[in-house]
């Protein structure tokens, strides 16, 4: 079985971090989303794998991934010129993935599961055309969703509905065989202008193909959105961080519950408590971290207390009373201006510099 992981579109929810970066790298307790949707597909002995790229941010996306020997998997990139929908993903995907049964999986998906079984599961039920993973969510209306009849079985799906007939959504990873090529050679775009897969998927059922699906138990994270990236944040640190110190930490600093500090980070003065992972290189200094915060390699933080936030990469803070819940990009610097205040909550994107004002 093959894998195809969609890291092409546009990331238009994350703006302004997605004007100068790929939305699947955003990085969720300091590691790119798209690293645990490879680890995921490896775990399930999935290692040929075709990673759909768009023009803007492809060469970054290759750039972070490699050729696949750093996870143990095979990649070939895949070029799709625009984003014109998911089912039009797996068509340009289609010399690539020839005959084979193959996962899609969406880039930006978290899931606190593993695929394994699943995976084996379809495999070994041929009779199956296509297979779903579907979470009951609150809001279905942002997600594509499942319609069943009165004994169950699964009839349709609908594309972010209007008045969803469920709430089950659709987790975005799939199992399909080549028979999925003809149902999307039967589609039209949807309104938006897009191929959507949930429609190729609705043609497969109306073809008399069987389409099965399971409920995952396991927290999903589509990280969408701000809110949605600090809470996956959160998910990932408290449910798989694990504590070590391979960073300098000075006596005057206390570290408690779980901690992780890479090589190269120095942690002085400061109390910091988990979950929080601290990144390579990256400076701590007379300040407070966590709990909940991912700080990013090279990152500084001086002065300056720093709670439930996301910091990325070469970014600074520096005397700053308080940023909780707060997503900061990549070189961003963060410090005291004309006015002081006591709390910010700030999303901003890469290579800002924000000036506050002081007392
Ligand atoms: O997250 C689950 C949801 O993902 C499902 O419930 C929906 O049915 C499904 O359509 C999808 O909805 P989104 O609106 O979240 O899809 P988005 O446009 O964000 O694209 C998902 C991923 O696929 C993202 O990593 C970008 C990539 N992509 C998207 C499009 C439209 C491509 O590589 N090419 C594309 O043409």
């Amino acid at each position: 079985m093959k894998g195809l992981v969609l890291a092409g579109g546009a990331g238009t929810r994350l703006r302004p971090l997605t004007y100068t970066g790929a939305k699947q790298l955003v990085p969720v307790a300091n590691r790119p989303v798209l690293y645990y949707v490879i680890d995921n597909l490896v775990d399930a002995g999935i290692t040929d794998i075709g990673i759909v790229i768009s023009p803007e941010t492809g060469a970054e996306i290759r750039e972070a991934l490699g050729n696949g020997s750093l996870f143990g998997a095979k990649f070939t990139f895949i070029s799709q010129e625009k984003p014109k929908g998911l089912a039009h993903a797996v068509m340009i995907a289609r010399a690539y993935l020839g005959n084979d049964d193959f996962v899609m999986y969406l880039g930006d998906n978290l899931i606190g599961s593993k695929i394994r079984s699943a995976v084996s599961d379809f495999a070994s039920k041929r009779d199956v055309s296509a297979f779903l993973m579907l979470k009951e969510v609150p809001n279905p209306v942002a997600f594509g969703v499942a319609e069943f009849n009165d004994r169950g079985d699964l009839i349709g799906l609908a594309e972010k509905p209007a008045v969803p007939k469920s709430n089950f959504a659709l987790v975005g990873i799939y199992m399909f065989r080549s028979s999925i090529f003809d149902a999307i050679g039967r589609i039209a775009p949807s309104a938006r202008g897009e191929l959507e897969i949930t429609d190729a998927i609705t043609k497969v059922i109306e073809l008399g193909g069987r389409v099965d699906c399971a409920r995952i138990d396991s927290w999903w994270l589509d990280t969408g959105k701000k809110d949605d990236l600090l809470l996956a944040n959160d998910t990932l640190m408290d449910d798989w961080l694990v504590a070590e110190n391979r960073g300098t930490v000075d006596q005057a600093s206390k570290i408690s519950g779980r901690v992780r500090i890479e090589e190269g980070a120095r942690v002085c003065g400061s109390t910091v408590r988990g979950p929080v992972v601290i990144g390579k290189n990256a400076r701590i200094i007379d300040s407070h971290i966590g709990p909940f915060t991912a700080i990013g390699d090279e990152v500084t933080v001086e002065r300056s207390s720093v709670e439930h936030s996301v910091i990325m990469t070469a970014s600074s803070i520096v005397d700053i009373a308080r940023v909780e819940d707060s997503l900061i990009g990549k070189r961003v610097c963060v410090r005291p201006g004309a006015a002081r205040r006591t709390s910010l909550s700030l999303m901003v994107g890469d290579d800002c510099i924000i000036e506050l004002s002081s007392d």
